[in-house]
């Protein structure tokens, strides 16, 4: 009797969860316009790239594994009859790969409109990568700025566009800190605190950015796309896992249900104006719940300029800022 009423209770805090997810609405026709989804060979990049298609849009599925990456590619083919959908090979891992694709991009493009920053990886463990920097900083954060900066131009030229940034919910811990940005955390659950570090330093990216481009007509914003049911989870099991894979059959979201707050910030009217913003179920997100730190403008300004330093940009590749 106790079971049926503990799934009972279940059942309905599922279709609770479920009424309340909220999906994109919007109408947007897409043909005609070019799009980037990083990590797109699966998960909620996938679900992005495959709405893209389906709407029309040229997409450019940017991943690390070309066998993935053409899979994906014939799948979203099969589903919608585009053809025009391609895959682009970047490993984030790599400042090098980041800089070939974005050369790639500017020499084959002649515009783009959207870019879905979504590739990402978790618990990675506490690794250099070959240019010198913490691998998870890089794979989230270093290879994302990079990337975006390099295409601005081009993006500009494409104006109104919009840049979207695929973040998470901060984690609460003393260790996260933006202001260490190439050090492995220390305390308990390092990775997480890794993980969370660099998700707030692509918030603080977005809100600087979306100060750089004022006047631009290049919109920047970032997405929490909810607890999603996806392969983010497959390294992991760090000790906040185990009630998670429980929850997980519960609470968490379909990759296709992931990527509606992208689509919304990708494609209605209503996002169109907001740069700087956070979204997360297909709306802004209240700031009680948004990381305290990412509004901090002095922060933004200084993790910035970090970043330039520590990826040795050109100084035609450094964006005035507008403080
Ligand atoms: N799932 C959630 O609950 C959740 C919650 C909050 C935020 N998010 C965010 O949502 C986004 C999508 O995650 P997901 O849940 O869809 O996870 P996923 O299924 O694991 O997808 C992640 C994608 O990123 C790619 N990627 C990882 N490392 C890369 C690298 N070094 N270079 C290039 N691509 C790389 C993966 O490629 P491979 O297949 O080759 O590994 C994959 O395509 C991420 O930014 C994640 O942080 C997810």
């Amino acid at each position: 009797m106790i079971l049926l009423d503990i799934l009972f209770c279940l059942v309905l805090i599922k279709l609770i969860i479920k009424v309340q997810i909220r999906r994109d609405k919007s109408a947007q026709c897409l043909i005609g316009k070019t799009t980037i989804v990083t990590g797109a060979n699966t998960g909620i990049g996938f679900c992005t790239a495959l709405e893209f298609a389906k709407r029309g849009a040229k997409v450019i599925i940017a991943c690390r594994d070309r066998v993935q990456g053409e899979n994906a590619r014939e799948n979203i083919i099969s589903a919608t009859g585009n053809k025009n959908i391609h895959v682009g090979i970047v490993d984030f891992r790599s400042l090098r790969s980041v800089r070939q694709f974005a050369n790639e991009i500017r020499s084959k493009e002649t515009r783009l409109d959207i870019l879905v920053n979504n590739a990402a990886g978790i618990k990675l463990g506490n690794k250099t990568t070959d240019d010198g920097l913490n691998l998870t900083m890089q794979v989230n954060y270093f290879g994302p700025y990079l990337l975006t900066i390099l295409l601005l131009d081009l993006m500009k030229r494409s104006a109104p566009s919009r840049i979207i940034n695929v973040a998470c919910v901060g984690i609460c811990s003393p260790h996260v800190n933006p202001r260490v940005l190439n050090e492995y955390p220390s305390g308990r659950c390092p990775e997480l605190v890794n993980y969370a570090n660099s998700k707030l330093c692509l918030m603080l990216f977005t809100n600087e950015l979306a100060r750089r481009l004022r006047g631009t007509e290049v919109t920047v914003n970032s997405v929490h796309p909810g607890a999603v049911d996806s392969d983010l989870l497959r390294n992991a099991n760090c000790c906040l896992w185990s009630p998670v894979l429980l929850l997980k059959c519960m609470c968490f979201k379909t990759p296709e249900e992931g990527s509606q707050t992208i689509l919304h910030v990708a494609l209605s009217e209503e996002a169109r104006k907001s740069s700087g913003k956070y979204f997360t179920n297909c709306q802004t997100e209240w700031r009680y719940f948004t990381p305290k730190e990412s509004f901090d403008v002095c922060l933004a300004k200084e993790v910035w300029e970090n970043t330039e330093d520590l990826l040795h940009l050109a100084d035609n590749e450094r964006i005035p800022s507008c403080l």
